[in-house]
């Protein structure tokens, strides 16, 4: 498997922006990507002109350079390497999609042999880390279990941390990626109080992943090809998203040196937040308090009023000031499986419609540009194929994962990254004495 070249932060072509502060110009280099905004290399900033700059939130703010996923909030567009979200999602499939995003190129038909069975040669845990899920309550939130065994995984791996040794990227990267469906389902069967199943080689990822979660041992499992194919594309459209808030904490863990396994139970954590992967959680349980198309009006007013700290959940973005475009794709895809399973009457999709359709006619979302992004959907679709509501969040981590490991590779084969460390504008009390 060839891994993609270091990745050299784009070239400076000379040009300079100049800042004047308190009468003295500084200039800074500006660099020019490959698509997308350029940036101004700061780096100097502060000992240039001692201050720092300030962004909560980092709404303008660059944290590396990056090959591999790109967003266009204003077109509402995505690519994977190049590759447009929707042609991925339409003529790909989510084990070709982690080639693609670990490798920069979509593998060949013998490459992705290759993948697939070093995949499945890792599919299993260590039998010692069932003993781990005892240790929670069965009403346990499966996210908190996904921090704990993730994080856990490092003490059974100790020959694939060393973080500085390609070899050891390349196995925990394909453990990551193998085992997490396999704790993910380990973590959801713990909390119904059914065995665990083992997986199965014989069956592709999502397959795999599917009866996992839902096999009994008692009888045969019969996978649902179209359930199959809509689960695979679902984690192609939560595969990578650039520099959101959990990879951006995979990425400062790594940073410090960190084991993989480690850093990927600090992204785990982060998702959890319900205004980031927690959203579809959110937005489902939301769509169940609405209950009726004939209250949404009260909702919307709801969101509208600041005092209230409500937001419509699947609703808005940090980047996406159009239609985020996996939002289309995860629309037609909660059409299909409700159409496969003959749930198209499903109350709470007419309510997600309709709601949809009355936000984006109301000048406060199209004022402030807020159109439903990929958790909008997603939990309507999870619920029809019988995922309980708080797995949602644990599918998006499964699929988030090659993403999270991808960036972190990046990072760490990256000449230009360093151990991440912001600073602070200081606003607290000046040196006093303490009281004798
Ligand atoms: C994901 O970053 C990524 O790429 C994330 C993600 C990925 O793949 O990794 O795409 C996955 O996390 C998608 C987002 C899921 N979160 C939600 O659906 C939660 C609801 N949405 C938000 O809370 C919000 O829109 C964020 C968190 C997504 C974005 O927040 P921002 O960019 O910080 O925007 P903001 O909070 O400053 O909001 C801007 C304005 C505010 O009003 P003003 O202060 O300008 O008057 O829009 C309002 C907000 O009050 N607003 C909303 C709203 N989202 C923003 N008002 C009502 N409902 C909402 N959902």
């Amino acid at each position: 498997m060839t891994i993609q070249e270091n990745c050299p932060a784009a070239a400076t072509n000379g040009e300079r922006a100049t800042l004047n502060y308190q009468g003295k110009p500084t200039d800074f280099p500006l660099r020019h990507g490959s698509i997308g905004p350029s940036v101004m290399d700061i780096g100097k900033l502060y000992k240039d002109t001692g201050c720092f700059s300030y962004d909560p939130g980092f709404t303008s703010t660059a944290n590396c350079a990056s090959k591999i996923t790109f967003i266009d909030g204003d077109k509402g567009e995505l690519l994977y390497r190049g590759y447009p979200i929707e042609q991925i999602a339409e003529y790909s499939n989510f084990l070709a999609t982690c080639f693609l995003l670990l490798n920069g190129e979509l593998p060949t038909n013998e490459q992705f042999r290759d993948f697939r069975r070093t995949i499945s040669m890792h599919t299993m845990v260590h039998e010692q880390m069932t003993r781990f899920f005892t240790g929670f309550r069965r009403d346990a939130h499966p996210m908190a279990v996904m921090v704990g065994v993730v994080g856990a995984l490092s003490a059974f791996y100790h020959d694939s941390t060393d973080i500085s040794n390609p070899e050891h990227r390349r196995i925990a990267t394909n453990r990551m990626i193998a085992k997490m469906p396999t704790i993910a389902a380990m973590a959801y069967k713990y909390s119904i109080g059914h065995p665990f199943i083992y997986p199965r080689n014989d069956l592709d990822y999502t397959s795999n992943f599917l009866q996992m979660c839902f096999a009994v041992p008692c009888e045969p499992y019969i996978v649902n090809p179209v359930v199959a194919r809509a689960l695979d594309r679902i984690f192609i459209l939560h595969a990578d998203h650039e520099q959101n808030a959990s990879t951006s904490t995979v990425r400062l863990a790594g940073s410090s040196g960190a084991n993989p396994f480690a850093c990927i139970a600090s992204g785990i954590a982060c998702l959890w937040g319900p205004a980031h992967g927690g959203a579809n959680e959110a937005a489902l349980t939301m769509l169940q308090e609405i209950g009726t198309v004939e209250r949404i009006p009260e909702f919307i007013a709801k969101a509208k009023d600041k005092s209230s700290g409500f937001r419509l959940m699947g609703f808005g973005h940090r980047v996406y000031k159009n239609y985020d475009p996996r939002a289309k794709v995860m629309q037609k895809t909660c059409h299909e499986v409700l159409d496969a399973l003959d749930k198209r009457d499903d109350p709470l999709l007419k309510v997600a419609m309709e709601l949809e359709k009355i936000a984006l006619q109301d000048d406060y979302f199209v004022s402030k540009k807020l159109y439903p992004n990929i958790d909008f959907y997603s939990g309507i679709t999870l619920r029809a194929i019988g995922f309980p509501v708080e797995m949602f969040t644990v599918l998006f981590a499964v699929a988030r994962t090659v993403g999270w490991i991808a960036q972190w590779r990046e990072m760490i084969e990256d000449p230009e990254q360093r151990i991440g460390r912001p600073r602070q504008l200081y606003v607290g009390p000046s040196r006093r004495e303490f009281p004798l």
